[in-house]
Formats: structure tokens, C-alpha cells, sequence
């Protein structure tokens, strides 16, 4: 069966890399953008630019408060999903998680199951590459300060808007931004990944949004087995090798399982 194929590419793959999207969290409870229910249908992403954020800092971070109470703003834990990934990394089955998530899950799921330790980073690079950044930092514009969210998102709550660093600089959630550019490091990290893998997962991901749409293609090009776990359709299904149309809770841990056996 396709599961089996996929584990027996698996087993013999020198480089094996994933690329996740929201869809592997929906299951914790964090909406994906698309597809039933999407944020996109309740928030208008036009206030979310990078434009809206330097033309009107002060009305992008009210709206902001909305947005990310709705994606973030209940615990969320990782899933069997992000648990499977990270157990396929620790037993070196896996190189690198590519995710578009903000979430942050993907390293919950790594230190739960390392017992509190990060996972070792590889030294070519770090093991969960964040392509759109991480929602749970904010940034200051200015002198490039990290700050938790959190504390600077109530602040904002309770009328500082926009908040500021201490230098005087805004603060910006540490994500990337629509009309935003990606750090050009991650993007290349990002596409070499994809060619030099022998097996790439797109995992939860509508495979629409730059540049992870053409992960896949670049994986397909150089070789790779290219497999898509997605409920709903993707532009890139004709050419991938095996398209599971499942929930990412089934066919991830069943992989490792299956793997696991060997
Ligand atoms: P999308 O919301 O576009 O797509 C989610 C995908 O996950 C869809 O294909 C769903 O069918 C699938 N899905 C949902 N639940 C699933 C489940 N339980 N099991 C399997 N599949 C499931 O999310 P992304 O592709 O990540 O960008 O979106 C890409 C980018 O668009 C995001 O990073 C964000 C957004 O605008 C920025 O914010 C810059």
C-alpha cells in the first residue's frame, strides 16, 4: 500500500525533509487560513500587510489583537502529528521540519519527547527551519530586540498601541508579514533541502503560499519521492507520488509506526 511504499522509500533515503503548513495543528485546536472555517474567511487579510503595518502600526496592532487571540489564543499542545515528525527527527529518519507555522509546536513536540532537551541541532543547520517566524516573539524594528509576545500583546490590550521597544523603536510580531520578505537565508536553506532530499512530506499545507508551493516542485525535480497528507485538494497533487487525503493524526504516527517495525 501507499503507506508502505512511502515507509520503504523512507528507511532507504539519505535525506528525508518535511514541510508542514496549518493543517498539522488544526488538530490541536489552532484554525488553519483555508479550506472550513478558515481565519481568512473571518479576518480580512488586507489588515495583516506589511504595508498596513508601516503606513498604521497603531490600527494593525488592534487588529492584530484579534488575530492572534483567535489563532493563539487558547493553550494549544502539539498533537500525535507534531509527535510523530519529531520521534521520525530523533531516530534519524528525518533531517528538517520546513514549516509555515508560527505555532511554535513543532518544538513543544521536540522537547516533549526528548524529555525536556531540545533536539540536537544538526550541524549543517537548525532541524525545525520556521520559514513565516514564530508567533510567540515580537520584534523591534529598530534594534532587532526579541521580546515574549505575550506581555507586550496585553499592553496593547490595554490601550498602548503600538507598543514599543524600550529603544523607542515598534514592536512587530517576529512573523512574517503578506508583502513581507522572507529572510533570504531560510529561503535557500529551504530550497536546498528540497533538492537534496530523497523523500520530501508536504504535510497540512494548501501548497498555495510562496515559497513553500514550490518546495514540492524543486523536491519532485531533483528525484524525490514527494508524498501530500492534506484533507482538501492541492495544486501540486498530480505530481507528487503518493497523496494521502486523510487527517494528519492517522497517517503520520502510523508512518513512524510502520517504520518503527522495520
Ligand atoms: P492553509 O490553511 O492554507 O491550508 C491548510 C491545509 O491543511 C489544507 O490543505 C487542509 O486540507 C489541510 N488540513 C486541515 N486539517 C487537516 C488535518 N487534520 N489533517 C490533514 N490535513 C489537514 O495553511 P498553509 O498552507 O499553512 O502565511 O497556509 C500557508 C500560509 O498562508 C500561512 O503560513 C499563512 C497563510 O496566509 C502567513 O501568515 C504569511
Amino acid at each position: 500500500d501507499d503507506l508502505e511504499r512511502l515507509a520503504a522509500d523512507l528507511r532507504t533515503a539519505e535525506t528525508a525533509v518535511a514541510l508542514t503548513g496549518a493543517g498539522i495543528s488544526a488538530p490541536s485546536g489552532v484554525p488553519t487560513f483555508r479550506g472550513d472555517g478558515g481565519v481568512w474567511d473571518r479576518f480580512d487579510e488586507g489588515q495583516f500587510t506589511h504595508g498596513r503595518f508601516q503606513r498604521d502600526p497603531a490600527g494593525f496592532w488592534a487588529a492584530r489583537i484579534d488575530l492572534q487571540r483567535e489563532l493563539f489564543g487558547d493553550d494549544h499542545e502539539p498533537n500525535v502529528a507534531h509527535e510523530a515528525l519529531a520521534a521520525l527527527q530523533q531516530s534519524g529518519r528525518l533531517e528538517t521540519i520546513v514549516t509555515q507555522n508560527t505555532d511554535g509546536l513543532h518544538d513543544d513536540a521536540a522537547e516533549a519527547i526528548s524529555d525536556g532537551d531540545r533536539l540536537q541541532t544538526p550541524l549543517d543547520g537548525p532541524s525545525i527551519l520556521e520559514l513565516h517566524g514564530n508567533a510567540r516573539r515580537v520584534r523591534c524594528v529598530d534594534c532587532g530586540q526579541r521580546a515574549e509576545a505575550d506581555p507586550i500583546f496585553e499592553r496593547a490590550a490595554a490601550g498602548e498601541l503600538p507598543p514599543r521597544c524600550d529603544c523607542g523603536g515598534l514592536f512587530k510580531p517576529d512573523v512574517v508579514l503578506f508583502g513581507e520578505q522572507l529572510p533570504g537565508a531560510a529561503i535557500q536553506r529551504a530550497r536546498s533541502l528540497a533538492r537534496e532530499s530523497d523523500v520530501f512530506l508536504a504535510i497540512g499545507s494548501s501548497l498555495v503560499v510562496e515559497p513553500a508551493a514550490s518546495l514540492p516542485r524543486i523536491a519532485t525535480g531533483s528525484g524525490a519521492t514527494v508524498a501530500v497528507v492534506t484533507l482538501e485538494e492541492t495544486p501540486f497533487d498530480e505530481l507528487a507520488d503518493v497523496v494521502f487525503r486523510r487527517d494528519v493524526t492517522d497517517v503520520l504516527p502510523a508512518l513512524y509506526e510502520r517504520l518503527e517495525e522495520s
